[in-house]
């Protein structure tokens, strides 16, 4: 089997991406495992993942190394943070996640790699959680909520490292669904622009995701 590596800590194998096991053996959400030279891999399905869709659709600005921390938003069950924690093996994930289900499997994922943090809490109120993070190198947000741009652009001024960067996967049709999708990004990218972030890349996440857009930024402080 073929493998090249695309980014840091993120492979290309027959086609589809992958990121190397840190958790050998173990699979997070049924993916795929497959090993080469003696190392296992996970296919990272990108109908499960947005970050595995904007891969796939030509994400240039890769800013996870192995060492980075990141303040995940809606965190979920860890199907995209468990292979963040791949990629950023010797870093920190912080997973913020509001739904108490939800916590429950992520929760499962969290006591299996060392480096992802669980905190049940609403990342529309990022201060409740400043005694648990610290600052970070990416802030990582994926909550379909009305607010989505206001909830990332508050934890980026509260945790964002200085030449941090932020990536928001955003979900049009939470925001308006009266509204074209098109409409919609122009108006969240206004927004973000007028609040002093600058976006370094946009990629749209179809076919995988409909309606939906990753903005890449960075923050003036
Ligand atoms: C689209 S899912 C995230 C999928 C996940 N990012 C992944 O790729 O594996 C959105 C998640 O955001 C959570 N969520 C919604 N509003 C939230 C809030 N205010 N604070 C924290 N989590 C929230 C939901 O419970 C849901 O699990």
């Amino acid at each position: 089997m073929e493998i090249t590596q695309k980014f840091n800590g993120v492979y290309e194998i027959e086609g589809h991406v992958a990121t190397e096991n840190l958790n050998q053996g173990t699979k997070v959400y049924g993916e795929r495992l497959v090993e080469i030279e003696g190392k296992e891999y996970r296919i990272w399905d990108p109908r499960r993942s947005k970050l595995s869709a904007a891969i796939l659709n030509g994400f240039e600005t890769f800013p996870f190394e192995e060492d980075s921390k990141v303040l995940y938003l809606g965190a979920s069950a860890g199907t995209t943070p468990s292979h963040i924690s791949d990629i950023s093996k010797n870093g920190l994930i912080y997973c913020v996640e509001f739904s108490p289900r939800m916590m429950r499997n992520l929760m499962d994922v969290c006591n299996e790699r060392k480096n992802m943090i669980p905190i049940l809490d609403d990342a529309t109120k990022p201060k409740n959680y400043m005694n648990l993070v610290q600052k970070v190198d990416i802030v990582y947000s994926d909550v379909a909520q009305p607010n989505q741009s206001e909830l990332f652009m508050d934890n980026m001024r509260l945790y964002l490292k200085e030449n941090g960067i932020g990536i928001l996967m955003l979900k049009a049709r939470s925001i308006d669904v009266t509204k074209a999708p098109k409409k919609i990004f122009k108006e969240e990218e206004s927004k973000l622009k007028t609040h002093g972030f600058k976006v370094v890349e946009k990629v749209k996440l179809k076919p995988y995701e409909k309606d939906h857009m990753a903005f890449i930024c960075e923050f003036s402080f």
